[in-house]
């Protein structure tokens, strides 16, 4: 996946990296530790050895050229948890430890995740060198607002890990979709029978959410139009929330017209209630639920889709690429991913990936996997 580089300084929220560590090892990322001096105060150096299965470097002891060595080997670095301390040496080219001095020494994605008392960290001294930073390039993860470990509540509590993760799968991907705005839906609608039962499906949200993670780290700005979900919400990404497919259709419609790519995973009910009950309907007596057809939405943007790039999903029991062709078809759709049913709500993702030009076969064990690969075959359709 990537190397990253993570310079640990004498923070509080130094203990938070242990976390991020396995987080970014599960993801396959290799990872190597620099500490300042003072980190290790904090965090036993042992601790992110076994977490990361090397070496932790705090000076020069073993390898004169560490600094050198260090910054040659990373794909990315980031200092996490950045005190305003260290934060402000990189600002102003001081390389006074080991960490700082390879801060000097390397020349790819700088990413800094400050943590510190709110007052500390709005210390005018520390937001001018802030703003240096950021005006240099260097990417810096805002802290988030929350109780710090002062007993005082503030800006200033170390970003979470899923937004660093964020920032270092965007640091390292390539660019293709920058400039892009890409609308994607995903989840289940609910079709409401009365206030508290409902016909739905059991669409995790996983591959939509998936998408808009792999576009988001390519540079697209991303909207998700999200029904229910179970699956983990992307950071960094504005989300729509939505219950019934009536409410979809409406978001959906509003955003299109901003949208250059719209993608659309979100497993629609086709089929609602004639009549919603606006009271729970009493157990008394058998029921019989009169069914009508809800929108097709998906073929109301194929209508006006102008230059955009329209994807759509099918799910089949049978004849599933027959199936899918038709849809593409019928449905003016760019692209179509059509799944076979065993892949709602399951981690793996299989099916048929269908362009006007021909289909080819996939099969991955994660969705993320299957993101990436679907959004590779969108590039091609943008660039051709
Ligand atoms: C218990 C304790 C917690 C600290 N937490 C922070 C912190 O969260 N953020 C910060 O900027 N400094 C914090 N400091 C101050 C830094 O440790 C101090 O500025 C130190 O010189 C930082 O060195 P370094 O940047 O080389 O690691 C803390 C100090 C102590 C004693």
């Amino acid at each position: 996946m990537g190397r990253v580089l993570i310079g640990v300084t004498g923070g509080i929220a130094a203990y938070k990296v242990c976390d991020l560590i396995r987080d970014l090892r599960r993801d396959g990322f290799e990872v190597r530790v620099i500490m300042t001096p003072f980190a290790e105060r904090f965090v036993g150096r042992i601790t992110f050895e076994t977490l990361t299965g090397n070496r932790v470097h705090s000076d020069w002891e073993e390898d004169p050229l560490a600094h050198i060595d260090l910054a040659r080997w990373a794909e990315v670095f980031l200092v996490a948890p950045c005190t305003v301390n260290t934060l402000s040496k990189i600002a102003n080219g001081i390389g006074d430890n080991l960490l700082t001095t390879t801060v000097l020494a390397y020349e790819g994605p700088l990413l800094v995740a400050p943590a510190a008392n709110t007052v500390m960290y709005k210390n005018p001294a520390v937001q001018e060198n802030l703003k240096k930073l950021r005006e240099r390039g260097v990417l810096v993860i805002d802290p988030e607002w929350g109780v710090l470990a002062c007993e005082e509540e503030g800006e200033g509590k170390l970003a979470s890990k899923e937004r660093i993760v964020h920032w270092i799968n965007y640091a390292i991907s390539p660019k293709r979709f920058r400039g892009k705005r890409v609308l994607i839906t995903c989840g289940a609608t609910r079709e409401y029978i009365d206030p508290v039962r409902f016909i739905s499906n059991e669409a995790s949200g996983e591959l939509g959410f998936s998408l808009a993670r792999v576009l988001s780290w390519e540079g697209a700005e991303v909207k998700v139009v999200a029904g229910f979900t179970t699956a983990e919400e992307p950071p960094e990404v504005e989300i729509l929330r939505v219950r019934t497919s009536e409410e979809m259709r409406e978001v959906v419609l509003k955003v299109f017209s901003w949208a250059d790519v719209v993608i659309m995973n979100a497993a629609v009910s086709d089929f609602r209630p004639k009549e919603t009950k606006s009271s729970k309907i009493k157990k008394d007596r058998d029921l019989n639920l009169h069914l009508e057809r809800t929108e097709d939405i998906l073929k109301d943007l194929g209508a006006r889709k102008g230059s955009r790039i329209l994807i759509g999903f099918a799910l089949e029991t049978e004849n599933l690429l027959d199936n899918a062709k038709k849809k593409l078809k019928e449905k003016n759709l760019d692209m179509i991913v059509a799944n076979p049913v065993d892949v709602i709500g399951s981690g793996h993702h299989r099916g048929y990936l269908v362009t006007k030009e021909g289909y080819e076969e996939f099969s991955f064990e994660t969705k993320i996997e299957s993101a990436r690969f679907i959004a590779d075959r969108i590039a091609r359709l943008i660039s051709s």
